[in-house]
């Protein structure tokens, strides 16, 4: 297959396909190939959708099974088996032993639908239009979800204005700034300018947004403003959710309880479009039909996201988690200090970044692009796409996790220190990988 085809026929839009110009052919596990048979280390991980490995076999096995039986496949949002189990699986295995008493909604098949419900139900709710979110956020690209999303590419691109939402800074932006105080003498001052919000959304850790990580104590601090001001706290756990940081939602270090959970991604289980909206049962507040559509009921999804809640549990992914998260940051931690000690890192669980905000522009998509060629996806995130992010699925091998890590260590130290490398740093890119 030659690339031309996508150049000549697809839509301009298109966009990872640039940054990693192949034709893929087959996924196993945390490896993509392409047509070509070279295989690449994916750290990329469908951007959150594939934290169970690609073609992963308990689960491509269920959805095997389920296609060979004849089951339904499409049946809008009619009672189904397959939507049964997946709906009693959640309940029982996910979110009554946490405690969580919260309705199952189906908004439609990707992140973007179940934020926008979730805009839906708290301005229904409060009765107001306006809602607060952090600088930085990506919650989605179609209009309501946009007007949240900072980016001001996508925005720009949008054609109308977009409004209703009242940004306020992220606690990583100005350390100095007790964020929590100021949206609280914002919403407290009569003069602030800024009209009362149905909900506070945020990401418990911003993917896109160049892996920034709430505090617990901010978290907790946020679900107390909301009480405080009579605001729903939605959390988007599209990206975040499913075992990425090292327990199935990415706020239970907190002890919190958001009032509206959002996910998608990986709650498809193996790359199959669903997303939910999780919803305390006083918030349920829509009428039949007022949020509808065709695909609210993939029904393989349903029973690879079954499938993918048995997978996890039975192989202790979250502890997993936390145990191969410790190995990216001791790795981290040993070797960047020795390409360039200023450079820094954060994330949680199996979602890491590192800051390359002090380097010049340019220098990050170079090392995207040489990660590449070595057999290494990875994207980038944040202002100007400064942040490298790593993000392999949660199954992968140690081996292969250090694998990954090596060749990033190999592209940063060559990158960072380029043409002229001394005697001395070449012994320490020796040292890195
Ligand atoms: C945190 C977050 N929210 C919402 C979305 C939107 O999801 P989708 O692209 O499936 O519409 C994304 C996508 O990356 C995301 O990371």
């Amino acid at each position: 297959m030659e690339s031309t085809v996508f150049e000549t026929f697809e839509s301009n839009v298109r966009s990872y396909c640039r940054k990693y110009p192949v034709v893929f052919s087959k996924a196993k596990g945390s490896v993509l190939i392409d047509q070509d048979g070279k295989e690449y280390i994916d750290f990329l991980c469908g951007a959150g959708s594939c934290n169970y490995g690609h073609n992963n076999d308990y689960i491509k096995g269920k959805v095997v099974e389920y296609l060979m039986n004849d089951g339904l496949l499409h049946g809008l949002d009619m009672y189904s088996v397959a939507k049964g189990e997946f709906i009693e699986c959640l309940e029982n295995k996910v979110l009554i032993p946490r405690g969580y008493d919260y309705k199952v909604l189906f908004p439609g098949p990707t992140g973007t639908n179940a934020v926008e419900v979730a805009l839906k139900i708290a301005r229904k709710v409060k009765g107001r239009s306006n809602v607060l979110a952090l600088m930085g956020a990506f919650h989605g690209m179609s209009l309501g979800s946009l007007a949240l999303t900072t980016e001001r590419s996508a925005r720009d691109a949008c054609g109308v204005a977009l409004g209703n939402v009242t940004h306020v800074p992220h606690p990583c932006m100005m350390p100095g700034l007790d964020t929590i105080a100021y949206i609280d003498m914002l919403l407290t001052d009569d003069h602030s300018g800024v009209d009362k919000p149905a909900a506070l959304i945020v990401e418990a850790v911003q993917g896109e947004g160049g892996i920034n990580v709430l505090s617990n104590e901010w978290l907790r601090d946020a679900r107390a403003l909301c009480d405080k001001h009579d605001m729903l706290l939605i959390l988007d756990d599209i990206q975040t959710g499913c075992g990425r940081t090292g327990s199935f939602f990415s706020f239970e270090r907190a002890g919190i309880v958001p009032d509206i959970v959002v996910m998608a991604k990986s709650i498809g289980g193996i790359g199959m479009p669903c997303s939910i909206a999780l919803v305390k049962p006083e918030y349920d507040v829509l009428l039949p039909g007022e949020h509808n559509g065709t695909f609210r009921g993939f029904q393989l999804a349903f029973v690879a996201g079954k499938a993918a809640i048995e997978y996890m549990l039975a192989h202790d992914l979250e502890a997993e988690t936390m145990r191969k998260g410790r190995i990216v940051e001791e790795f981290l931690a040993s070797r960047l200090r020795l390409i360039d000690p200023s450079l820094t890192f954060r994330g949680l669980g199996l979602m890491w970044g590192i800051d390359m905000g002090s380097y010049p522009c340019g220098t990050t998509q170079k090392i995207r692009k040489a990660c590449f060629e070595q057999g290494l996806i990875l994207e980038l995130s944040g202002r100007e796409d400064t942040v490298v992010k790593i993000m392999p699925p949660l199954v992968i091998e140690d081996e292969q996790l250090v694998q990954g890590l090596g060749i990033l260590m190999k592209v940063l130290a060559e990158t960072v220190s380029p043409m002229s490398m001394s005697p001395v740093k070449q012994s320490l890119v020796n040292q890195v990988v």
